[in-house]
Order: structure tokens, then C-alpha cells, then sequence
């Protein structure tokens, strides 16, 4: 499957798919592209340090559903069939999700649907919740609310700060993002409304050995 990497930021996310892909431990893929709205994401090069080819596409005050044009085009002329954002900050389109009709993912550091949106770890702080985590979704056209596919809990400390929350949020991240892009690569994920699930492929069901 061709995958294909949005970013804004520091890559983290991003560097946990692509060594992934390239370990073998998501199968049958291959990153083709990562693409970033910030010429200055840091992302973008730990991307080509791993020989991926990147994209800078800024906005440049141009409305969202003309930049979200670009930025498709420079994924379908890769044919890519399956698009991760990690760490991508600005909302997408709804002709970028047409475009894409549950082919876009996103991970999320929070248990949603409590704490969409941005300063999640402030949030959960401030509202003294005891368990946090991360989320990874497909993305439909609001914001943080699509399809859950994997979720992963992470106790908050009474000395938790936002940083030192984010840190322990984003040590789950990593490993709970990979495993839901493998799940997806090979097949198993069902979507029914809001819910998914995932099928077990008939060489490994219980019984068949
Ligand atoms: C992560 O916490 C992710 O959940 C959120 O943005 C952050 C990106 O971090 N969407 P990185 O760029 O992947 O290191």
C-alpha cells in the first residue's frame, strides 16, 4: 500500500511509521511522499534521512480548499491510497475527505472524544481526569471525531505538567500508531457507522492450526 505522510511539526510520529514500513513490521508498504505545510517542520529532515521524498505545500493565504487542492494532487499523482497525519495542524477539507473517503487517518493525544482540538494534555489536566492516552481515527469532516481504531490508555500523575503528560502520551503513540496502520495495510479494518473492528484473517482464527 502506498502511504503517504502529513506533518507540521517534529516527525515523531511520522519516523515510528516510516521505520515501520521499512522493518517490515507494516507489510506490503511503502512511504511515498511526506508532506508538510511549514517549510521549517523538523520533520522534514528526518524524512530524507531515511531517503523519503518530501514536499513543502505552505498555505500562503490562500483558503484552505485551495491548498487542500495542491496538496491532493501531489498525493493522487503518487497514487498513494492511504494517508497518515502525524502532528499535521490544520483541519482538512471536505473535498481533501471526499477525495480520500476513509482512506485518511490521524492520531490524537487524548481518549476522545473527551479533549479534541489543541493544549489536550492542559485540558485533561485542568479537568483532573486520571487517564489520558492517545487515539488514532479515521478522519471524516469535524474535527478529531471520525471512526476510532485503536485507542491506548496512560495514567496522569498528580505531578503531571502538560509536558511531562505529552511525553508519556507520546512514548504510546508510536507503537499504537504502527499497529493501527498494520491492521489497516493488511486488510482487517472494518468500519460500520462509527464503530470498526477488526477481522481476523482465517490462517491465524482460533482453531485452524
Ligand atoms: C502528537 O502528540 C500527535 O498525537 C499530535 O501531534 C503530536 C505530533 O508529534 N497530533 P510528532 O510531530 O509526531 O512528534
Amino acid at each position: 500500500m502506498k502511504i503517504g505522510i502529513l506533518i507540521s511539526g517534529r516527525g515523531s510520529n511520522m519516523v515510528a511509521l516510516v521505520d515501520a514500513v521499512k522493518s517490515g513490521e507494516i507489510p506490503d508498504s511503502e512511504v511515498v511522499v511526506v508532506i508538510s505545510d511549514k517549510a521549517a517542520a523538523a520533520g522534514l529532515e528526518k524524512a530524507r534521512e531515511r531517503g523519503i521524498e518530501t514536499v513543502v505545500i505552505g498555505r500562503n493565504n490562500r483558503s484552505r480548499t485551495e491548498h487542500d487542492e495542491d496538496i491532493v494532487r501531489e498525493l493522487l499523482s503518487r497514487g498513494v491510497e492511504l494517508i497518515c497525519l502525524a502532528g499535521y495542524m490544520r483541519l482538512l477539507s471536505p473535498d481533501f475527505i471526499r477525495a480520500f473517503p476513509n482512506k485518511v487517518v490521524n492520531i490524537h493525544p487524548s481518549l476522545l472524544p473527551s479533549f479534541p482540538g489543541l493544549n489536550v494534555q492542559q485540558q485533561a489536566i485542568d479537568h483532573g481526569v486520571k487517564i489520558s492516552g492517545c487515539t488514532v481515527h479515521f478522519v471524516d469532516e469535524n474535527l478529531d471525531a471520525g471512526p476510532i481504531i485503536l485507542q491506548k490508555a496512560v495514567e496522569v500523575k498528580d505531578g503531571d505538567t502538560a509536558e511531562t503528560l505529552a511525553a508519556r502520551i507520546l512514548e504510546q503513540e508510536h507503537g499504537t500508531y504502527v499497529e493501527a496502520v498494520r491492521q489497516i495495510v493488511t486488510g482487517r479494518v472494518r468500519i460500520e457507522g462509527r464503530r470498526t473492528f477488526f477481522d481476523t484473517p482465517a490462517e491465524t482464527a482460533v482453531g485452524k492450526r
